[in-house]
């Protein structure tokens, strides 16, 4: 594009000046001339008074922004899941929509599901049960060679996870729609078809990590039929998205022993509403969408070096394929 782009944040109001700072730095740092505007999230009638951009940057932004907006050719979305965009109608599905890759948050991931991981693997939460009642009794330690974790989406960030989990002595199987190879790692790839390969991927898991974007394609993904592939008692960690596990049947099988324990970091709605079986389960951990948050300075450097990118006619990466949903 020959002259300066038009940017536009939409952004939750609280966070916008820390963004456009370092958004403007940025720019500078990279010698990019753009325009940068602001638009308030939280306000679903915000100014009409935004000019058109061709370049919006968003996280969570409501749909009148896209009525607002009708020049937009790229769209960066402030988070990895894009799931809630691609559910607004009036998404411009002619734009080139970018995730953020990383970002920081592939680390984050992996050091919330191998404190996940070990925690149960410790028995850290026996113990704690123990202590209740003033009960000294050892538990037996299985070796970690023999625990298998099993990580179910193997991209940026499944791939750090089922590192760091590899790294720290388990046995790590993981699955990807596409054939992957990741050293020490038994990667397992095909359609999600509980008779096929992710059927034999699930089997015997001790612990599975669901980190799968969601689409239709994995909606409701994680039920009883899926879960029951696991070896007894085995411990389900989603950092993925809640509508992946059909919560009735997680919370009957938790009831059965048939999964021995769950961390679950992200539900269906958001905030987990207070009467949701999972907050009172003694068996469940629930902690509230944290496993990794968007840090401002990787996400800003990102969407700078992807913006310089585009405006050179380069290809870049993250970009989201409106069929597959990711
Ligand atoms: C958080 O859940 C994200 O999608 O980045």
């Amino acid at each position: 594009m020959a002259r300066a782009p038009r940017v536009v944040l939409c952004a939750r109001e609280a966070a916008a000046p820390q963004w456009l700072a370092a958004l403007e730095r940025a720019f500078a740092a990279r010698g990019l001339d753009a325009s940068l505007d602001f638009r308030d999230a939280g306000d679903r009638n915000a100014r009409a008074g935004v000019p058109p951009a061709e370049v919006a940057i968003v996280w969570k932004p409501p749909a009148a922004l896209f009525d607002e907006q009708p020049a937009l050719q790229l769209i960066f979305n402030l988070g990895a899941g894009v799931d809630a965009l691609l559910a607004l109608p009036n998404l411009p599905r002619g734009a080139t929509l970018v995730r953020l890759e990383d970002a920081g948050m592939a680390a984050a991931l992996a050091e919330y599901v191998l404190a996940a991981v070990l925690r149960v693997y410790r028995g850290l939460d026996r113990y704690a049960q123990q202590q209740r009642a003033a009960e000294w009794t050892p538990l037996p330690l299985a070796d970690k060679s023999a625990v298998v974790v099993g990580v179910l989406g193997l991209g940026v960030i499944g791939g750090a996870i089922a590192a760091r989990l590899r790294d720290s002595g388990f046995a790590v199987r993981g699955f990807a729609r596409s054939a992957r190879t990741l050293a020490g790692i038994d990667c397992r790839h095909g359609a999600l078809d509980l008779d096929g390969a992710f059927g034999d991927f699930l089997a015997g898991l001790n612990v599975l990590v669901g980190v799968l974007p969601l689409t239709p394609a994995t909606v409701g993904l994680l039920g009883a039929r899926a879960l029951s592939r696991l070896a007894p008692g085995a411990h389900l960690v989603n950092v993925g998205r809640g509508a992946h596990l059909v919560d009735a049947e997680v919370l009957h099988l938790l009831d059965r022993g048939q999964l021995g324990a769950a961390t679950l970091d992200v539900f269906a709605t958001e905030p987990l509403p207070p009467e949701h079986g999972y907050w009172r389960h003694p068996r469940v951990l629930v902690t509230p969408h944290v496993s990794a948050v968007t840090e401002l300075e990787p996400a800003v450097a990102q969407i700078a070096d992807k913006l310089a990118a585009w405006q050179r006619g380069a290809p870049l990466g993250g970009v989201v394929d409106f069929a597959r949903g990711y």
